[in-house]
């Protein structure tokens, strides 16, 4: 039995470029990993069989569908494995179509279980790969830390960061659709006449105050530099989030952003007292599910409990 234990994301920066022919926007997206973990647990099995438990283990698809299950697949092809076996618990603790990544997570966390419990020492290096083709997030999930995605967010580099950082994660009712966001964030600008091709947007750069307060940890620094081009897009389809925005700002974060494509929203905070403060008053505010306070960066996806 092997159990890998994966984090979810948030993004500093999520800079959107024009949507492309292939259907993805280009990036400048700046990953950071945080506390808040799925375990995927692979046991041997027959065939690819997946089960799941967690307060949003209903909303997960137990199919072929599933990212951890296309990763077995994936991996199993890649090596020439007729007959993939493997079953595959998920201990789902990020939340579902939440804008963190946790589908991403359980397919990055399938590929580095499935490896181990097969015994096939692919390279780092090849999991990336294989990772990308699993979906535009699955490779920051197995390297974790911090680091700046271009192209679909496919393309890492990892970034220098010093210390910890501080973090309150206020949950959402329900998910948001990835590409609908996106599609919305398209709508937008061309409502507002800027076009929305590759050709009308620049594509983004990373920015570079970002970058500077993310080496030197400085937390005020980074909350000043906090951007998502999908937050607009988000807020129009649901808009109540701009109540647990405003509701964590009144609680003290001293920065506040839609996580990726939401609806989870996420805020920073000056250290680790003020992140319970302000996890403690966004569950009070009612404007959330539920609130967690918790710190990053942390690791990518690892094996954490040896073979018996
Ligand atoms: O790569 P992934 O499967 O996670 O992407 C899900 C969807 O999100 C894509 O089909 C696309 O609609 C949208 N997307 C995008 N540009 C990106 C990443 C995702 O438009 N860079």
């Amino acid at each position: 039995m092997i159990t890998v234990r994966v984090p979810a994301k948030v993004n500093v920066q999520l800079g959107v470029g024009g949507l492309r022919a292939d259907g993805f926007h280009d990036l400048a997206n700046v990953f950071f990993a945080v506390g808040l973990f799925d375990e995927v647990t692979a046991t041997p099995g027959e065939g690819v069989t997946l089960s799941c438990t967690g307060p949003d283990a209903a909303s997960v698809p137990l199919d072929d569908t599933n990212l951890a299950a296309r990763a077995a697949r994936l991996l199993a092809a890649h090596h020439g494995l007729g007959d993939p076996g493997v079953h595959l618990h998920i201990a789902k603790a990020i939340p579902v179509a939440g804008g963190m990544a946790g589908g991403s997570a359980d397919g990055a966390a399938a590929l580095v279980a499935c490896d181990a419990l097969w015994g096939l020492d692919t390279p780092f290096d090849t999991l990336l790969e294989l990772a990308a083709e699993l979906g535009s997030d699955v490779p920051f999930a197995l390297l974790g830390g911090v680091a700046l995605g271009r192209g679909r967010g496919e393309i890492l580099d990892a970034l220098p960061v010093a210390g910890t950082f501080h973090w309150v994660f206020a949950v959402a009712d329900g998910g948001l659709s990835t590409p609908a966001v996106f599609r919305e964030c398209d709508r937008l600008r061309e409502e507002a006449g800027t076009g929305s091709s590759a050709a009308d947007v620049p594509t983004p750069d990373a920015d570079p105050a970002l970058l500077a307060a993310l080496a030197s940890g400085d937390p005020v620094a980074l909350a000043a530099a906090l951007t998502n081009d999908l937050q607009a897009a988000a807020l129009a389809l649901r808009p109540s989030l701009a109540d647990t925005l405003a509701a964590g700002t009144e609680a003290g974060a001293i920065g506040a952003l839609v996580s990726g494509s939401g609806p989870t929203c996420a805020f920073l905070a000056k250290d680790a007292d003020a992140a319970t403060a302000i996890a403690a008053a966004l569950t009070a505010s009612g404007t959330c599910r539920a609130a967690h306070a918790t710190h990053g960066p942390v690791r990518g996806a690892e094996v954490s409990a040896p073979r018996p």
